[in-house]
């Protein structure tokens, strides 16, 4: 039990050489890291997730339209996929789609709409081959 109160009067000792200010900027800075949003490097971006939480409900959950927005794209389909570049794909979401898909403007970063990009290209194995110029991936 030596090791616990060794460790117990190191911390009493640092609290005492810190400032209670800067204890509570620390506190702080520790909360506000906390709450950011999960875009940093050492949170992973789920696309699903994304795709799942804000187009599923009429998307589905596979790409096919729910049966209450028949209307909606099939993103399951890849002939139609295909068809549509990275840009595109983007655009329409940050745009949304008269009269019914919502426009999600700022609600992505441009990391993580990129990373739904590629989910909804995935959806239907889809490499967009045919919305590149340049025949790239
Ligand atoms: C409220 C329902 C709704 C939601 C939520 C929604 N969409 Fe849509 N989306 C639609 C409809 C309806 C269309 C077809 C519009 C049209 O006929 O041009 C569409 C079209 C699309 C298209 C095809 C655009 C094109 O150029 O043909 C893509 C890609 C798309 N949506 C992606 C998404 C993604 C990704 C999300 C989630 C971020 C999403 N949608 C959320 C209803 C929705």
């Amino acid at each position: 039990m030596a090791w616990l109160a060794a460790a117990a009067q190191r911390v009493i000792r640092l609290a005492a050489v810190l400032r209670p200010t800067k204890l509570l900027r620390l506190g702080l800075f520790a909360l506000a890291l906390g709450c950011a949003e999960q875009s940093g490097p050492e949170h992973e971006i789920s696309g699903k997730q994304l795709y799942e939480h804000y187009c599923a409900r009429c998307h589905g959950v596979d790409g096919r339209p729910v049966p209450e927005q028949p209307q909606a794209r099939n993103l399951a389909d890849r002939r139609i996929v295909d068809n549509l570049s990275d840009e595109s794909i983007s655009m329409t979401i940050r745009m949304g789609r008269e009269p019914s898909m919502p426009a999600f403007r700022d609600t992505f970063t441009e990391a993580s709409l990129q990373v739904l990009v590629a989910y909804v290209r995935q959806l239907s194995g889809s490499k967009g081959t045919h919305a590149r110029p340049d025949g790239g991936p």
